[in-house]
């Protein structure tokens, strides 16, 4: 399976602090994922046309099974991830961001100030991630079961279909 994962963070793209939350991605998809995992990864600042262009090149150019972000899914003047996603989605899954802040809320109670996304463009799932690297696991833990299920689906390898 390919993997892209995109840090979206001003201050992560200036080196002003270092990225944990996309390590943190690799980490978690390797518990939860069997088999051989590649990654490439990219950190680009909250600007909607970076953002979107490099979702755009995870999918159409290097063909990612799957493409996880994380940071900039909140509500501050710079927070623009949601809307450059929905920009490159071809189909949106509403559930994966329902179920991602009703879980989340259990545990932490400003979980509804994410909006993050969903989708597929092409044969690349797409999803978006808060930009905590503790919340990159709470979440992910929460997903992985449709992330994988989902890129089966995509791959054309789902055990369900016909
Ligand atoms: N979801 C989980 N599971 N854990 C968290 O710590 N942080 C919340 C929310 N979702 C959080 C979470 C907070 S405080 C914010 S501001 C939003 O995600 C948006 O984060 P982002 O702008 O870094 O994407």
């Amino acid at each position: 399976m390919k993997i892209g994962r995109l840090t979206i963070s001003d201050r992560a793209n200036a080196g002003i602090y270092a990225d944990k939350s996309g390590p943190e991605i690799e980490n978690v998809l390797s518990e939860f994922f069997q088999g051989e995992l590649k990654f490439i990864s990219r950190v680009v600042p909250d600007e909607m046309e970076k953002i979107s262009a490099a979702l755009k090149e995870f999918a159409d150019a290097e063909k990612c099974d799957l493409i996880m972000t994380t940071g900039g899914t909140g509500i501050s003047p710079r927070d623009v991830t949601p809307e450059a996603t929905k920009a490159v989605l071809e189909k949106e899954l509403p559930g994966f961001g329902e179920v991602m802040r009703m879980q989340s809320l259990a545990k932490v109670k400003t979980a509804i100030l994410s909006r993050a996304v969903a989708g597929t463009r092409g044969k690349s799932l797409i999803v978006n991630l808060p930009g905590k690297p503790t919340a990159v696991r709470e979440c992910l833990e929460i997903l992985a079961p449709a992330i994988r299920e989902g890129v089966a689906h995509l791959r054309g390898d789902d055990p369900h279909s016909k």
